[in-house]
C-alpha cells in the first residue's frame, strides 16, 4: 500500500517537473508580447471556464472583497458593488422583483460561469422558470407556444428594468407585438375597414396570448367563433357609418342551420379579424348592395363554392336551383342587374328553410317575407318581387309573367 502511494507520488513529480520547465521556456518567449494589463496582473488563468468576469480574471479580489482570499465580506453589496463598473440596472419606471433587491448574484455567477452573461443557468428560459415555475409548466405542457418565448424570453422582456409593465420593451397591447410583426402595423392603420376590436382596451391581446395557448394562432379562445361572439354577442355600433351591426351570437341561437364554415367554428374562413379592404372586413369581396353586375371576382362565395353555379345558363349539374336545366341562380344573379345572394341566402346561419334560404329579405328599409316552399324536384317561393313561381328539376314549370 505505501510503495503504491510512492510510485504514484514521484511519478507525478516526474510529470509535473517537466511540464514545469516546458512553460517557464514558453513563458519566456512570450515575455516582450505581453501586454500592460498582464504584466500588471500576471497571466496565470484563474478559470477554466467559459466566461470569466474580467475583474476576477486580473485576481485582484479586494475590488470586491475586503481581503484577498474573499473570506471576509464585499467592500460593498450588490448592486452597488456590480455598480462601481457596470451602468445602473434600475434605472427605468418598472423594476424586475429581484433586481429591485439587490440580487443580482441570483442570476450572474460574479467570478465565471459556463454560460453567457455569466449566468446561473444554460440558458435563459432556464434561469427565468427557475423562479417562474408555472411559466415552465406552461412552455412544457402547452400545445401551441409562440415561437420568440420558445426562444428566449428576453426577447421581449428586459431582465433588468423597463419603462413598460413587466419589463417588456414595449407596450404589451399593440407596440410590443408589431415591432416583430410590422406588417400587422401596416395592414391595421392602412386598410379601409378597420376593426373595432383594436380600439378595444387589449388590442392585440383581446384576441391573442403572448405566450402561447392551447389554440392554433395562439388564440385566448378554442376557434374564432368563441372568439367573435364574446364582443359580438350585442349590437355593436361601425366607427364608419354607425351602422348598428347584428347581435351574431343572438342571431346563431335563433339560427340553429348553421353555414358550413361556421359549423366548423371558423369566422375567420370569410372574415379578416385584422380588418380588411371589403365589406364588412371581409377576406375577399363581396357586394354592397341588393343589386350588382355581377363578376364571379366580387364574390368571396367562390372561394368554396363553383362558379358554374351562376355563369352557366344552362345546366343539369352545376345547381339544383333550375328549372329543368334552365339555370335560376343564372336567371337572378347573373347580368347587368343581378341581385346579389344577400337577396335569397343568409351566411350564418338559418332556420325553417333549407339551403340557407333566408326567412325575410330586406330591400332598401322593407323587410318582406320569401315564402319559400321546398318540393323533392324543385321548389316555389312568392316574395314581393313577383307572385309564387315554381321551379322543377325534372318537369320543368311554365310560371304566368
Ligand atoms: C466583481 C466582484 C468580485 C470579484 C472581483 C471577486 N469576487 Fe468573490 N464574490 C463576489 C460576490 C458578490 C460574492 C457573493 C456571492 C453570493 O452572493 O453568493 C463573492 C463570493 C466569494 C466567496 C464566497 C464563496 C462563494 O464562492 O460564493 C469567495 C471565497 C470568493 N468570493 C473569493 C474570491 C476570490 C479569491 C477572488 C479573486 C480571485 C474574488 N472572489 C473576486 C464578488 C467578487
Ligand atoms: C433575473 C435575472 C437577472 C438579474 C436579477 C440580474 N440580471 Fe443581469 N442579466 C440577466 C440576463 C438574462 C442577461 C443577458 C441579457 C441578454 O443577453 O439579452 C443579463 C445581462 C447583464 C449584463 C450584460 C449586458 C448588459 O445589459 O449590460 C450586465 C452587466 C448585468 N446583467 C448586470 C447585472 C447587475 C448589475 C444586476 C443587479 C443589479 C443584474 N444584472 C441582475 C439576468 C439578470
Ligand atoms: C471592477 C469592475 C467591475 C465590477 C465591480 C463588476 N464588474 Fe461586471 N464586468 C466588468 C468588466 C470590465 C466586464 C467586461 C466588459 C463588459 O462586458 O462590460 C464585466 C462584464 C460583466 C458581465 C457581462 C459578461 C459577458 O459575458 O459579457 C456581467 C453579466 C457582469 N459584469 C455582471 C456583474 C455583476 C453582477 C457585478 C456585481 C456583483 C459586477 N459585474 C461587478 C467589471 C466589473
Ligand atoms: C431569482 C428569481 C427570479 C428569476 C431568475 C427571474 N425572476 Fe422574474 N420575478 C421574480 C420576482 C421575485 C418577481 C416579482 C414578483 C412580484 O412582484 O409579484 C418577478 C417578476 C417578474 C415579472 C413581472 C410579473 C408581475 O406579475 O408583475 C416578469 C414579467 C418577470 N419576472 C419575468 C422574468 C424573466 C423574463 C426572467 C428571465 C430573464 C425572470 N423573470 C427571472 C423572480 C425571478
Ligand atoms: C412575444 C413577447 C413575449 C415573450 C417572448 C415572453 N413574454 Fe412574458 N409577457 C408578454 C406580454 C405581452 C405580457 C403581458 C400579458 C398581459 O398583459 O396579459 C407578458 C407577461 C408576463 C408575465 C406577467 C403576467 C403573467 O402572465 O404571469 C410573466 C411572469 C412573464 N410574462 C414571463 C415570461 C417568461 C418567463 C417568458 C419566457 C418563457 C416570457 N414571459 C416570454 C410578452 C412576452
Ligand atoms: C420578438 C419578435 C416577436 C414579437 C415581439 C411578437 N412575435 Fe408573434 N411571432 C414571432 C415569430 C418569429 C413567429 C413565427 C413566425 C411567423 O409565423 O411569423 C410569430 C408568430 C406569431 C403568430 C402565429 C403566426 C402563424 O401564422 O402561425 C401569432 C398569432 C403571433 N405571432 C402573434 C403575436 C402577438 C399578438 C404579439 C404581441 C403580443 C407578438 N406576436 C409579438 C415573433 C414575434
Ligand atoms: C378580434 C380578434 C383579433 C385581434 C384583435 C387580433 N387578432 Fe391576430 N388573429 C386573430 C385570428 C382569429 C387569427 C387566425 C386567422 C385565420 O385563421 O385566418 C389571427 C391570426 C394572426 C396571425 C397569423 C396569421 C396572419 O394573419 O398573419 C398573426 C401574426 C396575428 N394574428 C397577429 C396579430 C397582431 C399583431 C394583432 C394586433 C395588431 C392581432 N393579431 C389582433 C384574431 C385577432
Ligand atoms: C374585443 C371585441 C371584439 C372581438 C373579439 C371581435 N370583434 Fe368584431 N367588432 C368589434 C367592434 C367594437 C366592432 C364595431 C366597430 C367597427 O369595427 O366598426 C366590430 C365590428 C365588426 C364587423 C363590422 C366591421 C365594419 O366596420 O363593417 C365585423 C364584420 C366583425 N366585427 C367581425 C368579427 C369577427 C369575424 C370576429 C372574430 C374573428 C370579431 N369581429 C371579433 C369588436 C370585436
Ligand atoms: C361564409 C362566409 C362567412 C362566414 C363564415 C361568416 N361571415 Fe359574417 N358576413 C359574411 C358576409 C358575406 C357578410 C356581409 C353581409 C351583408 O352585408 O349582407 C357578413 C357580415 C357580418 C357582420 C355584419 C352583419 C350586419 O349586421 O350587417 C358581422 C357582425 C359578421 N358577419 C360576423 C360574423 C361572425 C361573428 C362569424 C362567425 C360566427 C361570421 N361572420 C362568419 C360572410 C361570412
Ligand atoms: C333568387 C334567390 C337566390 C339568389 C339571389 C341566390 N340563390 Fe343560391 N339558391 C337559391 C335557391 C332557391 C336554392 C335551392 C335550390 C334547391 O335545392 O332547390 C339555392 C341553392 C344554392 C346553393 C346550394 C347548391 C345548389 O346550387 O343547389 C348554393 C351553394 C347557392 N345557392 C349559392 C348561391 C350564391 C353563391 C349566390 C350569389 C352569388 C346565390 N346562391 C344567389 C336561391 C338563390
Ligand atoms: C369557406 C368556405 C365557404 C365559403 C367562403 C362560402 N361557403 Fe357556402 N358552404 C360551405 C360549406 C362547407 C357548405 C356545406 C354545409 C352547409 O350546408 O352549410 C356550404 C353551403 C352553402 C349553402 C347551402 C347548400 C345546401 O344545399 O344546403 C349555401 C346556400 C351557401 N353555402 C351559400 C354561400 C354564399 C352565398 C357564400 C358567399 C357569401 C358562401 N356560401 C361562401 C362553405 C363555404
Amino acid at each position: 500500500m505505501k510503495r503504491r502511494f510512492f510510485y504514484i507520488f514521484s511519478t507525478l513529480l516526474v510529470l509535473h517537473t517537466g511540464l514545469f520547465a516546458a512553460e517557464t521556456e514558453k513563458a519566456a518567449s512570450k515575455e516582450s508580447a505581453l501586454t500592460e494589463d498582464e504584466k500588471f496582473y500576471g497571466t496565470e488563468l484563474r478559470s477554466s471556464k467559459k466566461v470569466v468576469h474580467p475583474p476576477y480574471e486580473w485576481g485582484d479580489c479586494t475590488v470586491c472583497h475586503t481581503d484577498a482570499k474573499g473570506e471576509g465580506g464585499l467592500v460593498q453589496d450588490p448592486p452597488e458593488l456590480c455598480y462601481m463598473c457596470h451602468e445602473p440596472k434600475d434605472s427605468k419606471k418598472f423594476i424586475h422583483g429581484p433586481v429591485a433587491a439587490g440580487a443580482c448574484t441570483a442570476c450572474h455567477n460574479p467570478h465565471e460561469s459556463e454560460n453567457s452573461k455569466l449566468l446561473v443557468a444554460s440558458s435563459i428560459n432556464e434561469l427565468c422558470t427557475s423562479c417562474h415555475q408555472a411559466k415552465g409548466e406552461f412552455l412544457h405542457t402547452t400545445t401551441h407556444i409562440h415561437p420568440p418565448v420558445q426562444d428566449k424570453c428576453t426577447n421581449c422582456h428586459d431582465p433588468h428594468t423597463e419603462d413598460h409593465l413587466y419589463q417588456l420593451k414595449a407596450d404589451r397591447f399593440m407596440d410590443l407585438c408589431v415591432m416583430c410583426h410590422v406588417d400587422k402595423e401596416v395592414w391595421t392603420r392602412e386598410v379601409s375597414v378597420k376593426h373595432g376590436a383594436l380600439n378595444r382596451p387589449r388590442k392585440c391581446l383581446e384576441c391573442h396570448d403572448p405566450h402561447g395557448s392551447e389554440n392554433p394562432k395562439f388564440l385566448i379562445k378554442e376557434t374564432s367563433k368563441e372568439l367573435c361572439l364574446t364582443c359580438h354577442n350585442q349590437r355593436l355600433v361601425t366607427d364608419e357609418d354607425g351602422y348598428k351591426l347584428t347581435n351574431m351570437a343572438k342571431h346563431l341561437e335563433e339560427n340553429p342551420d348553421w353555414h358550413g364554415p361556421i359549423l366548423w367554428g371558423d369566422c375567420a374562413a370569410c372574415h379578416n379579424p385584422h380588418g380588411s379592404n371589403n365589406l364588412r372586413m371581409l377576406k375577399k369581396p363581396f357586394p354592397k348592395k341588393f343589386y350588382d353586375k355581377f363578376d364571379k371576382d366580387h364574390y368571396i362565395c367562390f372561394e368554396c363554392h363553383e362558379p358554374e353555379k351562376i355563369q352557366d345558363e344552362f345546366t343539369t349539374t352545376a345547381t339544383n336551383f333550375r328549372n329543368g336545366d334552365k339555370n335560376m341562380h343564372f336567371v337572378h344573379v347573373n347580368g347587368k342587374k343581378g341581385r346579389t345572394c344577400r337577396a335569397c341566402h343568409d351566411f350564418h346561419g338559418t332556420k325553417e328553410y333549407p339551403h340557407h334560404l333566408r326567412k325575410k329579405t330586406s330591400f332598401g328599409k322593407i323587410n318582406f317575407p320569401i315564402r319559400y316552399i321546398e318540393t323533392d324536384t324543385g321548389g316555389s317561393c312568392a316574395p314581393a318581387c313577383h307572385a309564387r313561381r315554381y321551379y322543377d328539376r325534372e318537369t320543368p314549370k311554365v310560371n304566368l309573367k
